[in-house]
């Protein structure tokens, strides 16, 4: 970036304060120093914590004052009788052996990503875990040195490897008791693991699909599910997560093509058209398209779990569409229905979100059970002026979802769903991954967590071809730190319009890079441009990249995680900001992660003091014989990913203070 002069300074700042009154809707020309207003909780929930430094050092580093406690490491054991893992055998190939499945479906799963916590009756927590993929070349000795071409001839010598994985994934729910620090209950009454073979109901249009439907019309068995990503409560007491890589799990997808309807229900995401990621088609007839072609169909939804009914099925929410679900954030609407927004984690997809027909009754939760299997969807379009629109993807007898576009049914669309978004006109965005609402103002928060491939021209992408062009809601090229969108509903959920800007550009701010002001019609930028929400010191701002999930405390701070390589090498880590007053955008590292870790979770308790958080992946640049990390058992055992709650260590303090 040039350096701005002073006086285009000032232009800007001040096209920023008009976008800021856009923005608060309504707001008088008084309203506008709200820019310059204390922060908000000032003298309580104030963010006062000295910052972590940027680390690459393979621990866990919080601020002076605070504590971090692992709190359930992949493979300890949730029930009495199973074995926790002895982490120092894994190198060895302890994995590999036929009785290692039954043990790791008794233990917390690999790789925990989002979760979601639930106050117990007795001052416990229920958490629910998601485990989203298996990282094979870290459990296995030998799946590395096999090579791309030696990978089927390993999973076939070694099959119990696949039930391993099948076992390691999907979901975990844990009480957790309170004594000196956050533990784990072992065989608690609630304690469930969900794995790739548990039940599941399809529920909603999709239920009925031809391609969903046995051959007598029956309803599809649905075993497990897969790619869990982000995740939380819902205000009825029950856990949403979303299936996010699911392509990565089925392979032999170029068998279909001569299916026209598999082939296009394929088209957006589908199996990847030879080997999968996991080889697991090889030893399990369920993930080969060729043997099983509607399986895979079966994934890439919302599912809704009870944790408190652990024996009940969950079910797949197909209401709200088929895509790589980031994950899903429900809010109660002013008049009780519920908008649940929702990320397509792909370069170039949308952003998405669904009204309930029907309303949240708090004193009759059995009423609320099945809300999410009927109202509409809606993607979203960014327009260049700050305003926006949901776009309905409602199947319609004419128009871009009728039968002449070739949708038969709303089972069509939201089967299709991605191919429908692309014909009402959504805007395609930089990985829209996790959604945070703010308990204070209601707006809304989405990661864009990057896009190399945002630049000039056009390139085919997931199945069809796109504009790469940057715009004002993606204004860098290529956009390598990514970026967080803030959005303001006319109204509230329900809305059909929203106004929205860029919250925040990161990266490395350095001057000139840091830009006081954003105006709407800064795209393109130059990569290295930033921005933090208008805050401009940028010696007191902390550098990060690619915020992934996100989350807000009670007082309105933004607590955001990255995944993705951080300015100056550093690890991932876990970073909070105001998004009100004068701090708003002022970024600070919280939290450093171990090697190779990409930081999930962001949860904070009911208490409003521990912030409990997944470290997913360490070590992930190794593998089983030479792994890139041995958090957090050390020595030679091989590297855990893990849940770990961070909490001040004076009790009278509160998260950040
Ligand atoms: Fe699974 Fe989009 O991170
Ligand atoms: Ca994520
Ligand atoms: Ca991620």
């Amino acid at each position: 970036m040039a350096s701005p002069n002073p006086e285009t300074l000032r232009v800007l700042l001040e096209r920023r304060l008009s976008r800021r009154r856009l923005l608060q809707g309504g707001a008088s020309l008084l309203a506008l120093a709200a820019v310059d207003r204390p922060a908000l909780g000032a003298g309580r929930g104030r963010l006062a914590f000295e910052p972590v430094a940027p680390s690459d050092r393979d621990e866990v580093l919080v601020p002076p004052g605070y504590r971090a406690d692992v709190v359930l490491r992949w493979g300890d054991a949730l029930f009495t009788g199973v074995p926790s893992l002895d982490a120092t055998r894994v190198a060895s190939g302890a994995l590999l052996a036929p009785d290692a499945p039954a043990a790791q479906a008794g233990q917390f799963g690999y790789n925990c990503d989002g979760l979601g916590l639930f106050a117990l009756p007795d001052g416990g927590l229920l958490v629910g875990v998601n485990h989203e993929f298996p990282t094979p070349a870290l459990l296995f000795p030998g799946w590395a040195e096999a090579g791309r071409e030696g990978r089927a001839a390993f999973v076939r010598e070694h099959r119990s490897v696949v039930r391993y994985m099948q076992a390691a994934v999907g979901l975990s729910f844990v009480e957790l008791e309170r004594t000196e620090r956050w533990t784990c209950r072992v065989s608690g009454r609630l304690n469930r693991r969900v794995t790739a073979a548990s039940p599941f109901e399809l529920r909603g249009p999709a239920a009925s699909h031809p391609l969903l439907r046995g051959s007598g019309g029956e309803p599809e068995v649905v075993a497990g599910t897969l790619g869990n990503c982000a995740a939380g409560p819902t205000p009825w007491g029950t856990y949403l997560s979303g299936e996010e890589n699911i392509d990565d799990y089925f392979g032999n997808g170029a068998a279909v093509r001569s299916d026209p309807d598999l082939a296009r229900a394929y088209l957006r995401l589908g199996p990847r058209p030879r080997e999968s990621r996991y080889r697991w088609e090889f030893v399990d007839a369920r993930f080969d398209a060729a043997a099983s072609p509607r399986e895979a169909l079966k994934f890439g939804w919302i599912v809704e779990v009870d944790p408190f009914a652990p024996n009940a099925p969950g079910k797949k929410r197909t209401a709200l569409g088929r895509f790589k679900h980031e994950g899903a954030t429900p809010v109660v609407t002013r008049d009780g229905r519920v908008a649940v927004y929702m990320g397509d984690d792909e370069p170039f997809e949308y952003f998405y979100k669904f009204v309930t027909e029907g309303r949240f009754d708090p004193a009759r939760p059995e009423r609320n059970r099945d809300l999410l299997d009927e109202g509409t969807l809606y993607v979203a379009r960014f327009d260049e002026d700050g305003t926006g629109e949901w776009l309905p993807l409602a199947w319609a007898p004419t128009g871009p979802l009728s039968p002449a576009a070739g949708f038969r049914s709303q089972a069509d669309v939201v089967l299709r769903c991605r191919e429908a978004a692309d014909r009402v006109g959504a805007t395609p965005l930089d990985r829209p991954e996790d959604v945070a609402v703010s308990p204070i103002t209601g707006r809304v928060y989405v990661s864009c967590t990057q896009n190399l491939s945002r630049g000039a021209g056009r390139i085919e992408v997931g199945g069809r071809v796109v504009a790469t062009a940057p715009h004002a809601a993606c204004p860098r090229a290529p956009n390598e730190a990514g970026h967080i969108l803030e959005i303001a509903e006319d109204g509230d959920g329900t809305a059909r319009t929203f106004r929205w800007e860029v919250f925040v550009l990161a990266g490395a701010p350095r001057e000139p890079g840091l830009l006081a002001a954003l105006p709407l019609t800064a795209a393109p930028l130059e990569p290295d441009a930033t921005y933090f929400g208008g805050y401009a010191q940028a010696a007191r701002v902390s550098a990060f990249a690619n915020p992934d999930n996100l989350g807000f405390d009670a007082d309105g701070n933004l607590w955001i995680v990255t995944d993705g390589a951080q300015p100056g090498g550093a690890n991932n880590g876990c970073f909070v900001c105001p998004t009100e007053g004068r701090e708003r955008g002022r970024v600070r590292r919280f939290m450093s992660g171990p090697r190779d870790a990409e930081i999930a979770g962001c949860e904070i308790a009911p208490d409003g003091r521990t912030l409990f958080l997944s470290v997913q992946h360490p070590g992930d640049s190794g593998r089983a014989v030479a792994p890139g990390s041995r958090w957090p058992d050390g020595g030679d055992a091989a590297p855990r990913p893990s849940l770990i709650a961070i909490e001040p260590t004076d009790p009278r303090r509160r998260l950040g203070e």
